[in-house]
């Protein structure tokens, strides 16, 4: 296979009491029906708060099954709950094994690689670092022997939290390191992947779209297929509007659109009528 097309969508936050939520990512199911791709990845938060509604994954799961592309999945925050950082408080739903478990059961793998068109990409479960739970270090420990294999093709990775916001060193405000890999575990993912011939880091997480690059790593932040976070509650670092992204690899190359699937509407979430 010369060209490998890949769609990455991200913060679906689907949930049956969430119709206009499901109403975007039903005009996405559209648009990925027409194009066809020949891999959908959700890079996170699938579900809507699945630490205390186990309901709002099953049910995310079952759209994606109606999805016309094969699909692997990311778990973010909201899926099976959040990770400390070095300065910031404690989150009020910490990731946990349990969590993780009921992911896995629901939708396979948390962390995954695979290769195609010359590339290796790499999926990892960010919500662990940090926590100092055993697959934390089962998932670095699995990191080193995949980044072993790469025999000199370069690496997309993908994540659910962003790496940093402009470089790895960025200063960790008490406000804002809960939105990227949190310190120490992010140098230490960092100065693994420096034995790769890293191309591409592709996160959610933020509701934001944003494109940057930083020491030849292109870093692609994908919007949510479902609502943005007001200004209120989240400064404006890229372009708050929902949407997807698309890929196509080529060996020792790949392209980038930003697309927004035809009516798809920016829902803010303060109009979500948020129930029990
Ligand atoms: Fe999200
Ligand atoms: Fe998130």
């Amino acid at each position: 296979m010369t060209e490998f097309r890949l769609t990455q969508i991200s913060d679906t936050h689907l949930a049956r009491r969430l119709p206009t939520v499901i109403d975007n990512f039903d005009r996405v199911r559209n648009y990925i029906d027409a194009r066809r791709p020949d891999l959908v990845v959700n890079s996170g938060d699938v579900g809507f708060d699945g630490p205390t509604h186990r309901d709002d994954l099953e049910f995310a799961k079952g759209l994606h099954d109606a999805l016309a592309a094969p699909c692997r999945y990311l778990p973010g925050n909201h899926d099976i709950g959040d990770n400390p950082t070095e300065v910031g408080p404690a989150p009020s739903q910490p990731a946990t094994e349990a969590h993780r478990q009921a992911f896995l059961a629901i939708f396979g793998e948390d962390r995954w690689r695979f290769d195609a068109a010359g590339w290796c990409f790499i999926g990892l479960n960010s919500l662990i670092m940090n926590t100092g739970l055993g697959s934390e270090t089962e998932q670095f420990d699995w990191l080193a022997s995949q980044l072993q294999s790469t025999h000199g093709k370069p690496v997309a990775l993908f994540l659910h939290k962003p790496l940093y916001l402009n470089a790895p060193d960025d200063p960790e405000l008490v406000a804002t390191s809960i939105r990227y890999v949190p310190m120490p575990a992010r140098i230490h993912l960092v100065e693994m992947l420096r034995a790769v011939d890293l191309r591409l880091v592709a996160s959610g997480h933020v509701h934001q779209r944003r494109d940057f690059t930083y020491a030849h790593i292109r870093h692609i932040w994908a919007p949510s297929t479902g609502f943005i976070v007001p200004d209120r509650i989240q400064q404006v670092i890229g372009a708050k509007e929902v949407g997807l992204v698309e890929y196509r690899f080529q060996p020792d190359s790949f392209e980038v659109r930003h697309v927004r699937a035809p009516g798809q509407i920016d829902i803010d979430l303060d109009s979500l009528k948020l129930g029990p």
